[in-house]
């Protein structure tokens, strides 16, 4: 691993340490619990995150309808759905485990308006349904990763998606490789639900460590069938 360029703090290290070692929905609820109030003035600034932009980026580059309902895949305190809505996408909603991040979610606005139109509480590797084919497009960033969503919760999302919506899923590159998110999705193309997908490489932070597959994503791109 290389050197890195801006040193975070050690509350930054301790809280990702923390991320990766929490298992399952029952840590996850726990871990977030504690850490929604302090998670953007703390860790977003400080480690320099920004695959929320980069997330962001790639999939309104190629998204036609900014009018079209968004889902926000572990959306957390809303800086992915923050994103979008300074670029025109007008309806968002977000679902996740934790109803301490959601409340800070609940909480943002852009241009005087609430970001988000519907916030879900709900465990998506547990029993939820959402809504068949409510979505033209579906977004994640941060939630693809060491113990949280593996490639089967993405079967719950094309169930979501209406004909032809838009993914964009950012999925830690480290756990991309170790849980084969390429060949999975490349079979769902051959069983035809979804079209050829394709993976940009975008950092998680702003001076994200070459050497470090934790630092960078795969942003998985497709549409539904
Ligand atoms: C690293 S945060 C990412 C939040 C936001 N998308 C971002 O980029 O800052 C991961 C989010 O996934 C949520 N999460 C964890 N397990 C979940 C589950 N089983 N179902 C739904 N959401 C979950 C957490 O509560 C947390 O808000």
């Amino acid at each position: 691993m290389t050197e890195q360029t801006r040193p975070r703090s050690r509350a930054t290290e301790l809280a990702l340490e923390k991320a990766y070692a929490a298992k399952g929905p029952e840590a996850n609820r726990e871990l977030y619990a504690s850490w929604a109030t302090t998670y953007e003035s703390g860790f977003v600034v400080d480690s320099g995150y920004v695959y929320h932009q980069e997330v962001v980026k790639v999939f309104c580059d190629g998204f036609s309808d900014p009018g079209q309902p968004v889902l926000d895949v572990g959306c957390g305190t809303g800086v992915v759905g923050g994103e979008l809505a300074k670029l025109g996408v007008s309806v968002i909603d977000g679902i996740d485990i934790s109803p301490e991040m959601l409340a800070e979610a609940a909480a943002k606005t852009c241009n005087g308006r609430p970001v988000y139109r519907q916030l879900i509480e709900a465990d998506l590797t547990g029993q939820t349904e959402l809504a068949v084919g409510a979505y033209a497009g579906i977004v994640s960033s941060g939630a693809f990763t060491h113990g949280i969503f593996g490639p089967e919760t993405i079967l719950k999302l094309l169930r979501a998606a209406s004909p032809g919506a838009r993914f964009a899923l950012g999925i830690n590159s480290a756990h991309f490789e170790e849980f084969g998110f390429a060949d999975w999705l490349g079979q769902r193309q051959l069983d035809g639900h979804i079209s050829e997908p394709h993976f940009e490489l975008r950092p998680i932070y702003g001076d994200a460590d070459e050497a470090d597959p934790n630092q960078w994503s795969r942003i998985a791109v497709f549409s539904a069938s």
